[in-house]
């Protein structure tokens, strides 16, 4: 799929608005020659049988990774990493950075190790990595220290229903900072729209969250939220 300059310029005004109505950090920074050499990297690095992930949702992924204040990311439903790739590839020269993928498919995970390991060595990444083949809907085996989580990317799929977000965040809340930021996938897809006008609704009347914004980049739509 081509990416296109409209997009550029709907990424970089979708930025100027979140950075301003502080939903995300000062420095997340766009570049599209970067962007593109990274695509590129990417796409002749990875191996998988499908994404929904779209080259908008990636340039909004790559940019919003590229904050220095965001250390530790989590992906809940991680597949093959396609998404998780980007997330690593926005913070690549980062050595503080550490990105965690999670996914109940024991093979997707040793594929998304095997794309995350390419990706790593063809970009001399310094940020480091791991996928783990884990229930997402219960704690982890190993230990992720509470409050440490900076930003997480919801993308699990249970018998094909979104349900289990809610589930998520109840699991997973105090693992993430202070001001954390969560990312949930799929907002706008017609056939979780039940699933999503429930999760909403618990964002909106909990007060672990705050700054809820559903942005429409694509067909499938991204939330964006925090962690008070
Ligand atoms: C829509 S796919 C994720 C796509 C992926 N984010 C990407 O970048 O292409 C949903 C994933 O959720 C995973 N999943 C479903 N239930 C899960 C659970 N309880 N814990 C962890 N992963 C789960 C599935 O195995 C599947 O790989």
């Amino acid at each position: 799929v081509k990416t296109s300059t409209a997009e550029e310029v709907k990424i970089q005004k979708i930025f100027n608005w979140l950075t301003e109505n502080h939903f995300v950090p000062e420095d997340c920074k766009f570049s599209n020659d970067q962007y593109r050499y990274i695509r590129k990297q990417i796409l002749n690095n990875i191996s998988l049988p499908g994404t929904t992930i779209t080259p908008i949702m990636e340039r909004f992924l790559y940019t919003i990774s590229s904050s220095k204040h965001i250390k530790n990311i989590v992906v809940f439903g991680s597949y093959y990493g396609y998404a998780l790739s980007w997330l690593f590839s926005g913070g690549i020269d980062n050595q503080d950075r550490n990105v965690v993928g999670i996914d109940i498919d024991g093979e997707a995970c040793i594929g998304a190790n095997q794309n995350l390991m390419r990706i790593s060595n063809t970009l001399n990444g310094k940020a480091t990595f791991s996928v783990e083949s884990q229930d997402a809907l219960k704690e982890m085996d190993r230990s992720i220290d509470d409050h440490s989580i900076d930003l997480c990317f919801l993308d699990i799929d249970v018998n094909g229903s979104k349900k289990e977000y809610i589930d998520l965040l109840e699991i997973w809340k105090d693992k993430m900072s202070q001001g954390g930021i969560i990312l949930a996938h799929d907002p706008l897809v017609d056939k979780f729209q039940e699933d999503f006008s429930a999760f909403h609704e618990f964002i909106k009347t909990n007060d672990s969250f705050s700054h809820y914004v559903t942005l429409p980049l694509d067909f499938c739509g991204i939330d964006l939220f925090k962690r008070t």
